[in-house]
């Protein structure tokens, strides 16, 4: 019988794209958002390319009574993957109260009903941002790298929920978590059909570096910055570890087979990402090169808070997951721009 998972923020981007390989993988679906920075239409996107519409609840986790009826109407529910969350990290320290009820308190509302509905495994989205700037030595970062301060309420909300699920679960509650840590999730799912897709959707100005390259080359911003050449890097730039969303999608679906059906740890670390970085330069090189399209760009100050370079030891997800990231970086870059491109042709931007 199909096993069926909860994926909560399931029409945001990595979301969208996780329940999208779940149901390739032949997962019962139930997505759970509350559209707070995600549109109801993704649904259509995720029918088109599987051929199946998931069940779908637009309930905000914070209220536990309406998250408690998700497991009541869906009793089959049998593991969760945790992406319902703030993400930005500039807003995080506007509104730190408003990140740490959004990001702390909707976690503590599904840990404390898993047990009471059975609900065995669960998947939590964190980051590398746990890990700060690495020193030099511990690049690539490995699962066991120190962890540094949060910068922003945003980042302090990964480290508190990891250690949340930690404490939980020793403190001898009946369920078993994996926890990924993320690089930069980039690219949009590509498929045959022009129609059926599904991509980033950035609200106003984007803070991310991808959204803003495609948004530069499509004309709806006049220059990208590249924020700092100064850097100790060989060409200047920061460095990322650029992973595409579809291979980080399918991390989820190893992970959720693991959790559920080995016999392994009760709570497990990985990190995703390729396992090598890019600087700012090259992706923006990269761009062109894929697109044939140009960028227009400059260089400008550093942005504060930025880390000079961090890319990730992915190898005990390679062999303990089966997994790896192997989509070449000129495909998932020209995967962002015709995402992009149809963004334009629905007159969304
Ligand atoms: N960048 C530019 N110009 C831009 C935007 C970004 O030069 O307009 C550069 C940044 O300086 C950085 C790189 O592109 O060097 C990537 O920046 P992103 O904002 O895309 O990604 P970050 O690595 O800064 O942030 C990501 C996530 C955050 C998370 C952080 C740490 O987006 O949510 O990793 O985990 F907090």
């Amino acid at each position: 019988m199909k096993q069926t998972i909860l994926v909560t923020g399931g029409t945001g981007f990595i979301g969208s794209h996780t329940s999208v390989e779940l149901i390739e993988a032949g997962y019962n679906v139930v997505i759970v958002d509350n559209l707070s920075n995600s549109k109801i239409e993704v649904l259509d996107g995720i029918e088109k390319i599987t051929g199946t519409r998931p069940a779908f609840e637009q309930v905000d986790l914070r209220d536990f009574e309406a998250t408690k009826n998700v497991f009541l109407k869906y009793p089959d529910i049998e593991g969760i993957i945790h992406f319902a969350a703030s993400k930005a990290v500039g807003e995080s320290v506007q509104e730190p109260l408003m990140y740490y009820r959004n990001n702390v308190v909707s976690l503590l509302n599904l840990l404390e009903l898993m047990p009471q509905y059975n609900v065995k495994g669960l998947i939590f989205s964190s980051s590398c941002t746990v890990y700060g700037q690495p020193n030099p030595e511990n690049l690539p970062v490995t699962e066991e790298a120190p962890h540094q301060k949060a910068t922003s309420p945003y980042g302090n909300t990964k480290e508190i929920n990891e250690q949340i699920i930690l404490d939980y679960i020793h403190s001898g509650a009946n369920i078993k978590s994996i926890v990924l840590r993320y690089f930069n999730p980039i690219g949009a799912h590509s498929s045959a059909h022009p129609s059926a897709l599904i991509g980033e959707l950035p609200n106003g100005v984007p803070n991310n570096l991808i959204p803003y390259v495609t948004q530069t080359a499509m004309g709806i911003r006049k220059e990208l910055t590249i924020f700092g050449n100064d850097y100790n890097t060989p060409d200047g730039t920061c460095i990322r570890d650029y992973i595409y969303v579809v291979d980080l999608a399918k991390a989820h679906v190893a992970a959720m087979a693991r959790v559920l059906d080995q016999d392994t740890d009760k709570i497990e670390y990985f990190n995703i990402g390729t396992g090598h970085g890019n600087s700012t330069l090259e992706i923006v090189e990269t761009f062109e090169h894929a697109t044939k399209v140009k960028v227009n760009w400059k260089y400008g100050p550093r942005r504060e808070g930025d880390i000079e370079k961090i890319w990730g030891d992915c190898s005990k997800a390679n062999s303990i997951l089966g997994w790896k990231a192997d989509t070449p970086l000129s495909d998932v870059l020209l995967s962002a721009w015709k995402w992009q491109e149809k963004l334009r042709a629905d007159g969304v931007m």
